[in-house]
């Protein structure tokens, strides 16, 4: 057996599948956002730590067979947020998560001392608020203390991962999300540090997702139950873990995921491709690959957050009762997903989501069906980059809340005007942890090789011609919507 650790911005969910590729048990305990200030989003370690802790405990308590079966554990995270160290490995302050945009000063400070072009040669990547840098030169910044005491910064499942084995470490595909990488020759950037006034000795040495980091230490061991002798492997980013744990292992593979945020994400196996920043080009937890990407920063987070401000105490599924019955286009509505800003393409922390349309007669559900078909124009934006740059995408393997309802994948499928294909586990970025825990284990020797025998495809969704025009229309009147409603909160 293996286990996947999704360190996730809202829950941490973990997974035990055995050599066929069958998840056989899994758990997963909740945490809550601190966002102090509008803007601000912040989570303690402290808590993933215990939360990870307690999911580890169910599933072991649970297990029949012996621990010692349990081979190896990996992990997948949340991407970006900075936590920070002191000279004893203690915790100085909150994680600055992703989707906090407190940096917007920062990132136009590494703009001013770097410059675009030199930006883009090294990292690869824009300077955008979610991104970890900003987040550190905002600490240097506003909290010189604590910048003063710090030893080494860390990434979200890193700092996990060291509470397990006492090992520090980063990988490449999580390590890319800094802007501290460069990204094409793999190793921490010394120019941008030097010129930000970063010490490189602030970052962690860096392996590859599938290598052996060390074992769990005997008291995580103890308060988990699992062996002592369990392999523990570095993991990745959870959107490269989403990529692997859905087969997106090859050029031309496409995947759509919907959490809290939004990606669409392309393989790539080169590093020299220009995107003139406009997706993220990121490490792939395949140790020579690479992969393009748009983010939505409020895809699932917008619906959560429709649902909890009017319907609080219903679960998803009573609260989308009905959805496949109103018309493509919600009955007139129109939604934005900008409810904490957006990334793609607009990279805008200060633009903020509109319901367009409203009239008397609309209902609870016209809402709803307009917050999700409002998400997936959000996510068109960056297919439609994708395709401008010649990519062709015909076929997109779908994964996360968005995959688990068929009106939405149908959704999917008539607004991205390609086949929609849905894989028998939504849950991509545990897998894809599972199988970097089983493919450093050796049971295979290549990872597409794991995803032969770990993945599998359920459903087809094709798009409908006639829902396909009228999306187009619609998705016009979206764009709009940004360029129209850009000054309403600067
Ligand atoms: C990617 C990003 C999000 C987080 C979510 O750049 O910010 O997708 O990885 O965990």
């Amino acid at each position: 057996y293996v286990i996947g650790v999704d360190l996730g911005t809202s829950a941490v969910k973990v997974i035990l599948m055995n050599e066929e590729g069958k998840v056989c048990d899994e758990a997963s305990k909740a945490y809550p956002l601190i966002q102090e200030k509008s803007g601000y989003s912040e989570q303690n370690p402290t808590e993933w730590v215990e939360k990870t802790t307690a999911a580890l405990k169910e599933l072991v308590a649970r297990f029949e067979g012996s621990v010692s079966n349990i081979e190896g554990i990996s992990f997948s995270g949340q991407m970006h947020g900075l936590v920070l160290l002191d000279k004893n490995n203690e915790v100085l302050r909150n994680a600055i998560l992703w989707n906090d945009t407190r940096t917007t000063e920062q990132c136009g400070q590494i703009y001013d001392i770097l410059g675009e072009e030199r930006l883009l040669q090294i990292t690869k990547n824009p300077a955008l608020e979610g991104f970890t840098l900003p987040k550190l030169l905002w600490v240097k910044q506003y909290e010189p203390e604590t910048f003063e005491k710090s030893a080494v910064f860390m990434l979200p499942k890193d700092y996990l991962r060291y509470h397990m084995t006492g090992q520090i470490h980063s990988e490449y595909s999580d390590a890319a999300g800094t802007l501290l990488l460069n990204v094409a020759e793999k190793s921490w950037s010394e120019e941008v540090c030097e010129l930000v006034g970063v010490d490189p000795q602030l970052c962690p040495p860096l392996v590859a997702s599938h290598q052996f980091v060390g074992t769990l230490t005997e008291q995580f061991a103890t308060e988990t139950g699992l062996a002592a002798t369990t392999k523990v492997f570095a993991g990745g980013a959870d959107n490269a873990c989403g990529a692997i744990g859905s087969g997106i292992l090859s050029e031309g593979k496409t995947l759509c995921s919907i959490g809290t945020s939004g990606v669409v994400l392309s393989y790539e196996e080169r590093n020299d491709r220009d995107f003139e920043g406009k997706v993220h080009y990121f490490n792939h937890g395949e140790e020579k690959a690479y992969y393009t990407m748009g983010v939505t920063l409020a895809a699932g987070y917008s619906l959560s957050w429709f649902k909890d401000t009017f319907a609080k105490n219903e679960d998803f599924e009573t609260f989308l009762e009905g959805l496949e019955n109103v018309p493509v286009g919600a009955n007139g509505l129109l939604f934005t997903p900008y409810v904490v800003g957006e990334r793609t393409p607009h990279a805008d922390a200060n633009i903020r989501a509109s319901f367009i349309g409203m009239e008397a007669s609309h209902e609870r559900i016209d809402f709803a069906r307009a917050v999700i078909e409002g998400i997936t124009f959000s996510l068109n934006e960056s297919i439609e980059i994708f395709r401008e740059s010649g990519k062709k995408i015909d076929t997109i393997i779908s994964i996360g809340g968005g995959a688990k309802n068929d009106t939405w994948l149908q959704i999917q499928a008539d607004v991205f005007n390609a086949t929609i294909v849905k894989l028998s586990s939504e849950q991509g970025p545990a897998v894809g942890a599972a199988m970097l825990a089983a493919y450093g284990s050796e049971w295979f020797e290549s990872l597409q090789q794991c995803a032969d025998v770990f993945t599998s495809e359920a459903k087809a969704y094709q798009p409908i011609p006639e829902n396909v025009e009228k999306y187009q229309e619609l998705f016009r009147i979206y764009k709009d919507v940004y360029v129209q409603t850009k000054g309403l909160n600067e």
